[in-house]
C-alpha cells in the first residue's frame, strides 16, 4: 500500500531535494507546501500534489495533513546569517508554523512527524573560540541560543518532545548544520556563505576581478554538510525508534579562509580577500560532534568539503553563465 507524505517547505532547498528523494524511491503520494508561488520552488515536480498557501494559518494546515500519514515539516523563513541577523522577529513568527502543523497532524492522528531544527539552538558560550569541539546535543542547554531564529527553533523543538509525550504523537527532530549544494539560494541576501563565496569567486573571474568580499575577518570557522548527506541523515533519523534530537551535520571543521582557499583551487581563480568586520558574522566558531548519530544509528556524512564544494561551484556556475536563477523570489512580494 503506498504512503501518503507531506513536505512542508517543499519549495525550498532541503524540501526539495527531500521531495525528490521520496519520488526517486516511488511508492509515495507526495503532498508538496510552500509558501512560495509554485512558479519559484527551486524544484517542482508534476506527479506530487502542490499547494502554495501559508502555513502559518491553521486552517492551511489542517487542509494539507488531511489524509497523510507521515509529515516532514522543513518549512521556516531563514537563509544565512546576513537575513537571520537583521530579519529576527520574520524568523521567529515560523513558530506559528510548526505549531499548527503540531495542532492539526495530533487531530488528524498523523504517524510520525519530523521537524528541522538547527545549530543556531547552541549555546553562543560554546562557540566563542575559532575551533571549537564539536558541539554535543546536551550543548543546547543552558539556553543561550542564536537571537530570534536560535530561539525559535529551540522552542520548536521543545514543543514537539511536548507533544510527544502529553498527545503521543511521534516526532523526530534533528539539528542541521549548514547544509549546502546545488537547487539552493546563492544570491538576494538570504545565501549562506559556501553559495556566496562561490558566487563572488564566478563573478570576480568572469569579470576579471581581482578581489572578493568577504565578511568578518575570515578566521570564523564552521562545519558545512551536503545536501545529499543532509537528506540521508534525515531519512535515518526519520526512519529510527529514537525520539531524542540528533545533530546532522558535519565534523569537518574549516574557517572561512580556508573553505575560501578550496573555491579557488575549483575555480582556478585567486582573488585578494577584503575583510569587511561590519558584516553579520554569528558565532566564532561551529561544528558537529556526531559521536550520539554514529553510536545510536550508525550514521556519518561521507561526502567531503571539497567534494560538495564541486558540484555546488559547478551549478552557481551554470545558472549564473545562463542567466537563470531560481532562487530569484522574494518574499518580500508576499507582504
Ligand atoms: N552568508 C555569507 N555571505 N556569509 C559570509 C560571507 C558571505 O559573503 N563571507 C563570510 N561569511 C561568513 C559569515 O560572516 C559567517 O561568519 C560564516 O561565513 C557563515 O555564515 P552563513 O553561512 O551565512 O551562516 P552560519 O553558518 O552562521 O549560520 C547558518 O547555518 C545555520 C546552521 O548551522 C544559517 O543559515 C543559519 O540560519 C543556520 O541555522
Amino acid at each position: 500500500m503506498s504512503k501518503n507524505i507531506l513536505i512542508c517547505g517543499a519549495g525550498g532547498f532541503i524540501g526539495g531535494h527531500l521531495v525528490n528523494y521520496f519520488r526517486n524511491i516511488g511508492n509515495f503520494n507526495i503532498v508538496c507546501a510552500d509558501i512560495k508561488p509554485i512558479e519559484y520552488w527551486f524544484q517542482n515536480f508534476e506527479d506530487t500534489s502542490n499547494f502554495s498557501l501559508d502555513l502559518k494559518e491553521y486552517e492551511n494546515c489542517l487542509k494539507v495533513t488531511k489524509s497523510v500519514d507521515y509529515v516532514f515539516n522543513m518549512a521556516c523563513n531563514m537563509g544565512g546569517m546576513g537575513f537571520i541577523e537583521n530579519n529576527k522577529a520574520e524568523c521567529m513568527l515560523s513558530v506559528l508554523i510548526n505549531t499548527n502543523l503540531l495542532r492539526a497532524c495530533k487531530l488528524h492522528n498523523i504517524k510520525k512527524y519530523f521537524f528541522s531544527s538547527s545549530a543556531c539552538v547552541y549555546n553562543g558560550q560554546k562557540q566563542k573560540k575559532t575551533f571549537v569541539d564539536g558541539l554535543k546535543e546536551t550543548d543546547s542547554y543552558p539556553a543561550e541560543p542564536e537571537d530570534g531564529y536560535g530561539w525559535e527553533k529551540l522552542f520548536s523543538e521543545r514543543m514537539c518532545r511536548h507533544f510527544t509525550e502529553d498527545f503521543k504523537l511521534d516526532t523526530r527532530v534533528v539539528r542541521y548544520h549548514n547544509i549546502y549544494g546545488p537547487l539552493g539560494t546563492y544570491d538576494g541576501g538570504r545565501e549562506k556563505a559556501p553559495a556566496a563565496i562561490c558566487r563572488k569567486i564566478i563573478k570576480a573571474k568572469l569579470n576579471k576581478e581581482n578581489s572578493i568580499e568577504v565578511w568578518g575577518d575570515g578566521e570564523q570557522t564552521r562545519s558545512f554538510l551536503y545536501i545529499d548527506d543532509c537528506i540521508q541523515g534525515t531519512i535515518k533519523v526519520f526512519e529510527s525508534e529514537f525520539n531524542e534530537v540528533f545533530n546532522v551535520g558535519s565534523d569537518e571543521q574549516v574557517s572561512i579562509n580556508q573553505m575560501i582557499n578550496i573555491i579557488e583551487e575549483i575555480a582556478q581563480y585567486e582573488v585578494k580577500k577584503n575583510y569587511d568586520l561590519s558584516k553579520p558574522k554569528g558565532v566564532r566558531g561551529r561544528s558537529s560532534d556526531n559521536t550520539l548519530v554514529k553510536n545510536k544509528l550508525d550514521w556519518l556524512p561521507s561526502i567531503k568539503l571539497k567534494s560538495g564544494l564541486e558540484k555546488t561551484y559547478a551549478w552557481i556556475y551554470n545558472q549564473i553563465k545562463s542567466g537563470t536563477n531560481v532562487s530569484k523570489f522574494s518574499r518580500s512580494n508576499l507582504k
